[in-house]
């Protein structure tokens, strides 16, 4: 996995700048072409965020990679600040796909702080989140202890570390990527401040036990005609 806008950065003035440092969803592209190829020879799925091209403008966007092309793209439904003045908002909804006889679901960072992103993609079974992100607020990585815990699924955040500029503005990503257990447990954490690559071996099936105690199921026990 790699952060959120990885063909791109983050901070543009407009559209326009970041148009040439954008690409189709279809794989058709520079980087997810690379990607390709590299999921090709290690046999594996390469999860990335990048800033995606279509017709109608331009989309924060998550793909999952692998040897035959891509196997989904998301489109981020909670666009983060400025972010609203250079992506059109999501509309994939939130999407899942299947690798390793894993369920994967996908959100993107700001989306965290919306709980139906990840409870949405628990009650379609995702097993793991994958969480490209490139985070400014504090707290996110706290929080996905409890995004773990409430819905028992594993989650990764890949974040980005270090300050970006433009013109006055000025973003520091909070790096400190992770690894939490559907039990909200951290089981792996990048420093705040460079580069990291972390391996775990894990057994996505943990997440399909609910159950907190005997008699409750954390999704069967929802009760959603109070919700509204
Ligand atoms: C964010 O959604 N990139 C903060």
């Amino acid at each position: 996995m790699l952060p959120e806008l990885a063909n791109s950065g983050y901070m543009y003035a407009a559209p326009d700048a970041l148009a040439p440092f954008s690409e189709p969803g279809d794989g058709s592209g520079p980087f997810l072409s690379a990607l390709r190829v590299l999921a090709a020879e290690t046999g594996g799925v390469i999860l990335t965020g990048f800033s995606e091209s279509a017709p109608n403008g331009l989309y924060n966007s998550a793909a999952a990679v692998g040897a035959a092309g891509i196997l989904t793209v998301y489109r981020k439904t909670h666009l983060f600040f400025e972010e609203q003045d250079l992506f059109l908002p999501g509309d994939t909804g939130f999407s899942i796909f299947e690798h390793a006889g894993a369920s994967i679901g996908v959100m993107i960072c700001f989306d965290w702080y919306f709980p139906e992103s990840a409870r949405t993609l628990a009650l379609r079974g995702a097993q793991v989140i994958a969480h490209p992100s490139n985070l400014v607020l504090p707290h996110c990585q706290t929080a996905m202890v409890t995004r773990c815990l409430e819905n028992r699924v594993f989650a990764i955040t890949t974040n980005r570390y270090g300050t970006e500029t433009l013109g006055d503005k000025r973003l520091t990503f909070t790096g400190a990527s992770q690894l939490m257990s559907p039990l909200g447990e951290r089981l792996l954490q990048a420093p705040v401040d460079s580069d990291c690559v972390l391996l775990a071996e894990i057994d996505p099936t943990l997440a399909d036990n609910k159950r907190p105690t005997t008699r409750n199921d954390l999704l069967a026990d929802r009760r959603p005609e109070h919700y509204a």
